[in-house]
């Protein structure tokens, strides 16, 4: 029978070593016992952006890139996206099985009592300017509860943690309604028990001026689809980051307010915000083909924002799925005129050898940001949407990460490329 080990014989001294390979993975620590001397500090891995280093082991979320299948706890999104809700995914994924109707009750029972924030957080966040942009708000008011909640210092302990990771699910849409009511100068609307999750967070942002306020049924829908869409990626730049931070024993708080910040770009989860400006630059259907030939020349820098993946290779699965809601929430609110640019945008790269090449094909946030703004939400407020929902695969991953007795504090190695040593200059004598 073959043998699950790799040998490598190091050129340098003609040494040969046998290391064994687990789950198609070689131990990069396996590497330090090749030296060409004995100081030799020995081989290590370079790998920047981690393009080929599996950084943990996990049991949450599963990708097959090059066949386009995402699936939580085994379940494929388009199974969950159609039968599930945002809440039954959200108990799948921290608990790793679907509940019984009891355990699902309790659940979001467990939830919904814990919308309120602290009434000083209100304070907190009248504290920025008109213009701040509510994802500044909702990754520095996060981390602000971790000084709201001392007790969360003690990851160790299983209930305190639950404790803190039902908080950070169940707050969350409370923040960021609150940053969209201070961005638009409006009262802050405290959460209603008898809602839903999504009909909540809706109401608490559109709710003025009456107590009658009703979350239309196909909206509210479309959006818990798309939280379920976007709950958990395995380990994307902002999930690394909460792993990375959480790595050091800080709290739960800190470390998702740092994953806030990684989404919080136009590489990751600002780029359904960025697509939106995209498709608005590029204004009208007929300057498609001249946008495209700018992106393929690098005029500008430009890239086809929504397109492309480091993990999807053949298509983004939730995609497909966004492209079934967006109809039905169009079907409500009207087409977004934008719509007609991105269709022309995606026939026209989709046939493209460049993209076709590259394997480059629509991600999530390519029709994402067309739905958000068909339901009235600012271009500010995306990736505000996407952070929500993210919460939930965030603390399910965190406390994966601090459970997990292989993980130690996330340290990486360098390549130190500065100058050699040399002595202090004093100022008289520097030109
Ligand atoms: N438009 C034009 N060219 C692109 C694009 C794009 N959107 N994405 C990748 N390329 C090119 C890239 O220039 C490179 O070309 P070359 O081989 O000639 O240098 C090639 O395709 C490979 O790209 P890469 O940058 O090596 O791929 P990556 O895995 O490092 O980056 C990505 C993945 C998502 C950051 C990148 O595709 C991108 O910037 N896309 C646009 C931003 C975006 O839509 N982000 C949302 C990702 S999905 C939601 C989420 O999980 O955050």
């Amino acid at each position: 029978m073959a043998k699950e080990t790799l040998t490598i014989t190091d050129n340098r001294t003609g040494k040969t070593y046998e290391v064994p390979i687990e789950n198609g993975c070689i131990r990069t620590n396996a590497l330090r016992q090749i030296k060409v001397s004995e100081e030799d500090f020995g081989l290590m891995g370079y790998d920047p952006a981690f393009l080929n280093t599996a950084n943990c082991k996990s049991a949450i979320t599963f990708i097959d890139g090059d066949k386009g299948i995402l699936e939580y706890r085994g379940y494929p999104i388009e199974q969950l996206a159609e039968k599930s809700s945002f809440i039954e995914v959200a108990y799948l994924l921290l608990n790793g099985e679907l509940p019984t109707p009891k355990q699902l009750e309790e659940f979001n029972y467990l939830v919904t009592h814990h919308t309120y924030v602290h009434e000083n957080i209100k304070t907190f966040m009248d504290g920025y300017r008109y213009d701040a942009h509510p994802m500044s708000m909702l990754s520095s008011t996060v981390a602000a509860l971790s000084g709201f909640y001392p007790d969360a210092k003690n990851t160790k302990d299983e209930r305190s943690r639950r404790i803190q990771m039902t908080r950070l699910i169940a707050k969350m849409p409370t923040i960021a309604a609150f940053s969209y009511r201070h961005s638009m100068g409006l009262p802050y609307v405290y959460p209603d028990n008898d809602l839903s999750y999504v009909g909540n967070f809706l109401a608490m942002i559109r709710k003025i001026g009456t107590t009658t306020y009703k979350v239309h049924p196909t909206l509210e829908k479309a959006l818990d689809v798309l939280f379920i869409l976007h709950a958990d990626h395995e380990q994307n730049c902002s999930t690394t980051s909460v792993r990375t931070v959480g790595s050091s024993e800080v709290d739960p708080y800190s470390a998702v307010a740092a994953g806030i910040g990684a989404l919080y770009g136009p590489l990751h989860g600002g780029a359904n915000e960025a697509v939106l400006r995209m498709l608005r630059e590029i204004g009208h259907v007929s300057k498609v083909p001249d946008f495209i030939k700018a992106v393929k020349t690098g005029e500008g820098e430009k890239k086809l924002m929504g397109f492309g993946h480091r993990v999807y290779k053949s298509y983004d699965p939730r995609a497909k799925v966004i492209k079934r809601v967006a109809d039905e929430v169009f079907e409500v609110t009207g087409k977004n005129p934008l719509l007609e640019i991105a269709v022309e945008l995606e026939k026209i790269a989709l046939q493209d050898e460049y993209f076709v090449k590259r394997k480059l094909s629509p991600n999530v946030d390519f029709y994402s940001g067309l739905i958000y703004e068909a339901m009235g939400f600012p271009v500010e407020m995306f990736p505000v949407l996407f952070a929500i929902p993210r919460t939930v695969g965030w603390v399910t991953q965190w406390e994966e990460m601090v459970k997990d007795s292989e993980q130690k504090i996330a340290r990486p190695r360098q390549i130190y490329t500065g100058s050699k040593r040399r002595d202090y200059v004093a100022m008289k004598d520097r030109k």
